[in-house]
């Protein structure tokens, strides 16, 4: 590949985000020659530290996802890992922290080309903008000159505090200069979906309101609060942390239209109508999103605590560890399809997928003869089923009916599978390495834009003052289950059930 060069600073050097992901992540875009030798990185945070040990912290970061890691190699990449110090709070170190900057990218010879990754709390981010605004390191728009500045969700915790962050970003950036990820649309798994939808003939005419019965999405995790995350978790929530976010972006690039021309705002405004269509698959809101929360269990000999149990988790907590909803999309491909999407904490299994049910053919010619114990049925054959599967174990299977072998007619569901690790022999690139790059070539395709995220926002916001402003009680699990029985009947009216991917 030809490579490509910026300088990037990174707020929040000292943080988990750089340490676990952001580093690692330009380590291999270096590693695989999409970066050139000098393109400098800048750690910057508030404490003192010299180049020589932000280089050491890095090499210990890196090694522990890239266990090849040889110290020479290391040191070969690390000659452009800079750390300069700032307090976001003193604006009289701003001037210094700006000289500092523009000298070292004089410095390495990279110059006009500068890349701010605010790695820091939510809280921070205008005043990280701010501070690069003081420092003089924003180019005039009318310059050649550009910055990017790269952010992370938590984008506000409603519709009105979105608003007033892009407000105040919008006072010193455009639009187009801010990166928003969703580490989601960085996986590989993901990006593929829109390929497999527009670049096969066959699937493609199907994926539709005559032939879909229903759609399914799952992000499930098998992790509860590790880490210390329960603080901040008990502030945010399933439908915040998970669903606002990385499950409707899933939901777009299932149902989308095919966009004009495979280019950033195409995309997004097709992502956009989805969201535009996206309607409550109830009257009331208890009739159509279930909040959950896992309670204590003692299955198979392990016993699992609650979540009000979990360290700093208040007592009586009423924060939900699990959402289900069932939502439609009212326009002319989708009308009357259910989309029901899920996620949650603490679930058997950590796996993300989307599976598309289609719907019975017409006429139901063939039986199959199946036995629960000693009672045998003839029952009907199994609908045909896409299944993307997001992670792990990389796949995307179709299950159809064929004749089980024998004197008579049986039908029998059999899948065929198409596996990553199979196909291709190399590992899947991280999300992050993906993100960066397209930061680096401008390309925000795969970033969501302003206007996509009040839409997702405006969503929800109902549905999380409804739960907060009457403060519900969420409907409890057993830690280690697919979560509480009101998300079954959800789609148990319907006649529909939720899958139990293992
Ligand atoms: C993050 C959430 O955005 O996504 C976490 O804040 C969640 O709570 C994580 O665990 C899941 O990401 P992944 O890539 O592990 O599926």
């Amino acid at each position: 590949p030809d490579a490509l060069e910026a300088s990037i600073l990174i707020y929040g050097a000292s943080g988990d985000l750089t340490a676990r992901k952001l580093l690692p992540a330009l380590y291999d875009l270096w590693t695989d020659g999409y970066l050139t030798d000098r393109a400098p990185i800048i750690g910057v945070a508030r404490r003192d530290k010299s180049n020589e040990e932000f280089r050491n912290e890095m090499f210990d970061a890196v090694s522990k996802s890239d266990e090849g890691i040889t110290r020479e190699k290391w040191d070969a990449f690390a000659q452009r890992l800079f750390y300069s110090r700032l307090d976001i709070d003193q604006p009289d170190q701003y001037a210094d922290f700006g000289n500092d900057i523009r000298q070292l990218e004089s410095d390495s010879g990279v110059t006009g080309k500068r890349i701010a990754y605010l790695a820091v709390t939510p809280s921070l981010f205008v005043p990280c903008v701010e501070s690069l605004s003081q420092s003089g390191l924003i180019p005039d728009p009318e310059e050649k000159d550009w910055l990017r500045v790269v952010i992370e969700k938590p984008f506000g915790r409603d519709l009105d505090s979105a608003k007033e962050l892009a407000r105040d970003m919008g006072r010193l950036l455009r639009e187009e200069q801010i990166y928003r990820i969703d580490h989601y649309l960085g996986k590989e798994t993901v990006q593929n979906i829109l390929l497999f939808r527009f670049g096969n003939a066959i699937f493609e005419p199907l994926l539709n309101q005559k032939y879909v019965d229903f759609v399914q999405i799952t992000v499930a995790e098998s992790q509860g609060m590790e880490g210390g995350r329960g603080g901040y978790y008990d502030t945010s929530g399933a439908l915040r942390d998970v669903l606002q976010n990385h499950v409707l972006q899933l939901l777009c690039l299932t149902a989308m239209e095919p966009p004009a021309k495979f280019l950033a705002g195409n995309l997004r405004d097709e992502k956009m109508k989805v969201l535009q269509a996206l309607k409550p698959g109830g009257d009331k809101i208890s009739d159509w999103a279930i909040p959950g929360q896992y309670v204590a269990s003692e299955r198979g000999g392990e016993s699992k605590k609650g979540y009000r149990q979990e360290d700093r988790i208040p007592d009586g907590s009423n924060r939900e560890t699990y959402v289900a909803m069932k939502v439609k999309i009212d326009n002319w491909r989708w009308a009357g399809v259910p989309f029901y999407l899920r996620t949650g904490k603490r679930l058997p299994t950590r796996v993300t997928e989307i599976a598309i049910q289609f719907k019975q053919p017409p006429m139901q010619m063939f039986r199959t003869v199946e036995c629960e114990g000693d009672v045998c049925d003839l029952v009907a054959a199994r609908p045909n089923m896409l299944v993307f599967r997001i992670q792990p174990k990389e796949a995307i299977s179709l299950t159809f009916s064929t004749k089980r072998p024998g004197m008579q007619y049986q039908i029998h569901p059999v899948t065929m599978d198409f596996a990553y690790e199979e196909a291709f022999e190399m590992k899947l690139p991280e999300a992050y390495e993906r993100l960066l790059l397209d930061v680096i070539r401008g390309d925000n395709t795969l970033f969501t834009r302003d206007d996509e995220l009040e839409a997702a926002w405006e969503f929800v916001d109902p549905v999380l003052e409804y739960w907060e402003g009457q403060n519900i009680e969420p409907c409890g699990y057993e830690a280690g289950t697919w979560g509480p029985k009101e998300a079954a009947e959800l789609l148990y009216q319907a006649g529909h059930s939720w899958r139990s991917p293992q």
